[in-house]
């Protein structure tokens, strides 16, 4: 897969899909995640993407701008969430699913919470985004992978497997459906996509995530949208996509993005994949490990 196109890629022009529908607006919101979210209307979303802070213990700082990422405690990371992800169930279709994405150190904290808001039953995959670069140590494996926890809202949730490029030998030159290894580079340094908001996620992560699990005209909702990854990407692939963020920062770029024709916009380059420093993946605290590419 890698800088090849997943199967859905790009299949409307930016900007094709309506802006309005059922009570949830279209672009960015400005607040707290879990207040907006409980304004937006029952049953009207088909996708949840959230990538909240991961809890590093340290704000994250970017070219571009900075939040904060600390809590006291797991429990409080937890109680955080909660709200969040209850308005999230809500808002999704029977049909509908949620992708929430973490690392290591809030992954379990948040599948326990997704089990009890969504259920045990209706877990569907724990995606691995496996980006290459990263921290390395002589104390343990290198971290260069983060989780996405996709649950269903109903056993009859949407999905269209992504098809990726086979790495076999056997099957050179084929397509083969998508494991849950989700080998997507992190964003390269000379990327156009590139905003400088910090931690921000590569467009070709999303457009995979989102033909998987959003149909087309579907309804796309990324309460934690940082830059607008998300959004970018879902409208770009003919979705209606909706995004809240609580930092000024990010809601200018977010809608600053969201603005630009195919033209001018992210996908206008053809920057090689795979050369540059990851910033998809949350900056590391810790001696020793780093947040730059080995
Ligand atoms: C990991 S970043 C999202 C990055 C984004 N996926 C991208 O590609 O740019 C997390 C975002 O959550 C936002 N955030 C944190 N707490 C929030 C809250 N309670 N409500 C809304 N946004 C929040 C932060 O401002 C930050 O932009």
């Amino acid at each position: 897969m890698n800088d090849r196109a997943p199967k859905n890629h790009l299949s409307r022009p930016n900007g094709t899909a309506p802006d309005v529908v059922a009570g949830v607006p279209a672009g960015v919101q400005e607040g707290d995640a879990a207040s907006i979210l409980a304004e937006w209307p029952a049953s009207s979303a088909d996708l949840i993407y959230l990538d909240p802070p991961f809890n590093t213990g340290r704000a994250q700082t970017g070219r571009a701008g900075t939040y904060a990422d600390r809590w006291d405690s797991p429990g409080a990371y937890r109680a955080a969430l909660r709200p969040v992800l209850t308005e999230a169930h809500r808002l999704l279709k029977s049909t509908g699913s949620i992708l929430l994405h973490c690392d290591w150190r809030t992954c379990h904290y948040s599948r326990l919470e997704l089990d009890v808001i969504f259920g045990a039953a209706n877990f569907v995959n724990h995606l691995i985004w496996s980006y290459g670069l990263g921290g390395s140590s002589p104390r343990r494996f290198a971290r260069k992978h983060d989780d996405i926890l996709f649950y269903g809202r109903s056993e009859s949730y949407y999905f269209d497997p992504p098809m990726v490029p086979a790495t076999s030998a056997r099957m050179r030159g084929e397509m083969k459906k998508a494991t849950d290894v989700l080998q997507v580079p992190a964003i390269n340094n000379m990327a156009r996509e590139r905003t400088g908001y910090p931690t921000q996620k590569p467009l070709a992560l999303m457009e995979l995530l989102i033909g998987a699990c959003c149909p087309e005209g579907g309804q796309v909702v990324d309460p934690f949208c940082g830059s607008g990854t998300t959004l970018v990407a879902a409208r770009g692939m003919g979705r209606r996509a909706a995004g809240i963020d609580r930092n000024p920062e990010a809601v200018r770029i977010a809608r600053a993005r969201l603005t630009r024709t195919p033209e001018t916009g992210d996908r206008a380059d053809a920057a090689p994949a795979g050369a540059g420093a990851k910033e998809g993946a949350e900056q590391r605290a810790g001696a020793g490990v780093s947040g730059e590419p080995d």
